[in-house]
């Protein structure tokens, strides 16, 4: 009797124990349709990448989450933004050693977090964060422009070889024709665009903006392109939303170069005429870049909307017709190697709705090109409904649910929320970043 209640006990505990050891070892499934795969915790199931399945193993009725391979490469970046010294240097007038400890501490959050490249800006406004003969030093980095820092530095060639030993890749980031940022006062350098150009510096709506009719101006800005790919190993060049400036409500002061345009013989309206500038800048540097480097990747981050209206139920910022940006063409044509949009909106208020929009986006990269959702981390901080970081999660959800086609990976803005970790981002990005991931190969490069 005795003996037999405890043979029973036994038996209970061993079947207790092969449960849980099944249950939780459920490692592999064979599923029907899709062969074997790994089965997953169900909390970590994001959406449809992963089916709901049985496992066969004993006991059979546990459910469990099925994918055919966990995530093995994904783009996890985020924007470090120079201008105004958003995000780095936090200061024009600490010493340059603080100014390193201050990128080194961002590379280190960004490999704690599983994330694996930095979108640096080093040319905000025709200035660079870099030693250049074509440009003067940045007003953000030194407080001077146009004067080195003391001792010298290249911030530059700092963060590529602190984020490669890293693992981290570093895309620079070019704005191609703001001269001076809004508000700025400081004196331009002899060197400066807007003093080599005169003719072509306007000032709009505060800022100082180089024309991008001119020929004069483009060319100037692929010599700077094309140094800064010759001379550096940056991982990828990156342009953001400028192209045209936002408007001020004036029309932007190009009449005479429009007009010398058409007296050479050119019959494109006013606005045809200002996307064909855009998108001739585009395509030359999408072109001299891989000519000198064939493996360097070309990267825009177009604000999110193209145009309103498009698709259906969408309307904001038109910026086909406001920033004279073509980026769907650009993605179309594969003119850049992966496209990023500003989707800096909830998910669910249908207007600019961030699924509708990452949905159309995938749909236009006919070329296979690769699609980054750029996402607003400083909405947790600013305006007016501010995102909870629930938000980014889902919003990281809804694009690995599109994964298949072509949305490979996320983008914050900015490097700021990021470290200063708002409503709590780094938890959150550490859940969704548990395992490391290898940036998306781009096998046409
Ligand atoms: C996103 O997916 C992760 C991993 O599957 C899950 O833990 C999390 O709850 C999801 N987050 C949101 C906000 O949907
Ligand atoms: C661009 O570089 C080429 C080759 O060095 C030079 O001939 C040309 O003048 C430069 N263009 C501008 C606008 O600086
Ligand atoms: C400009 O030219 C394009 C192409 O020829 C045409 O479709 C468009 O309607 C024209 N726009 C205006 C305002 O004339
Ligand atoms: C995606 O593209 C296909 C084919 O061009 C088109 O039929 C479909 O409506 C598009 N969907 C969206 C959401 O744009």
């Amino acid at each position: 009797m005795k003996l037999h209640a405890i043979a029973i006990f036994f038996c209970y505990l061993l079947s207790f124990l092969c449960c849980q050891v099944k249950g939780d070892s459920c490692d592999t499934y064979n599923h029907p349709q899709y062969g074997f795969g790994q089965c997953i915790h169900q909390n970590d199931c994001p959406n449809s990448l992963y089916l709901t399945g049985f496992c066969e193993s004993q006991p059979s009725n546990i459910q469990c989450c099925f994918s055919l391979e966990p995530i093995k490469e994904e783009f996890r970046a985020i924007w470090i933004a120079t201008v105004n010294n958003i995000d780095w240097p936090s200061s024009k007038t600490i010493t340059p050693y603080q100014q390193q400890t201050e990128l080194i501490h961002i590379l280190n959050t960004v490999q704690r977090l599983n994330m694996n490249a930095v979108i640096f800006q080093i040319r905000p406004a025709g200035d660079a964060f870099y030693a250049s003969t074509l440009e003067p030093w940045s007003f953000y980095l030194t407080g001077t422009h146009g004067v080195a820092p003391s001792p010298l530095w290249d911030p530059l060639t700092f963060i590529i070889s602190e984020a490669h030993k890293r693992n981290i890749e570093v895309h620079a980031w070019l704005n191609p024709y703001r001269a001076r940022m809004t508000g700025a006062t400081y004196e331009l350098a002899s060197n400066h665009m807007a003093k080599r150009f005169p003719k072509y510096a306007y000032p709009y709506d505060n800022h100082i903006w180089m024309d991008p009719g001119s020929v004069e101006v483009q060319q100037f800005t692929l010599n700077v392109t094309d140094d800064i790919v010759r001379r550096y190993n940056v991982d990828a060049i990156h342009i953001d939303d400028y192209f045209y400036p936002y408007s001020d409500g004036t029309e932007f002061p190009d009449e005479a170069t429009y007009v010398a345009y058409q007296q050479q013989g050119g019959l494109l309206n006013k606005s045809y005429w200002r996307r064909s500038n855009v998108n001739t800048l585009i395509e030359a540097m999408y072109t001299r870049m891989h000519i000198i480097r064939p493996k360097v990747k070309f990267g825009v981050s177009p604000f999110g909307i193209w145009r309103s209206g498009v698709p259906a139920g969408i309307s904001g910022l038109s910026s086909y017709d406001s920033l004279y940006c073509d980026s769907r063409m650009w993605l179309e044509q594969g003119l850049v190697d992966y496209m990023a949009p500003q989707l800096y909106w909830p998910i669910d208020p249908p207007a600019q709705s961030y699924p509708v929009l990452l949905n159309w986006w995938i749909n236009q990269s006919t070329k296979g090109r690769h699609v980054y959702a750029g996402n607003a981390a400083y909405k947790m901080a600013q305006g007016a409904v501010q995102y909870e970081a629930r938000e980014i999660a889902r919003q990281v959800n809804v694009t690995r649910s599109m994964r298949d086609r072509l949305a490979l990976g996320n983008i914050y803005f900015s490097t700021k929320d990021i470290m200063n970790n708002i409503k709590g981002i780094q938890t959150v990005l550490a859940e969704l970043y548990k395992q490391k991931a290898m940036i998306p190969k781009m096998n046409w490069l």
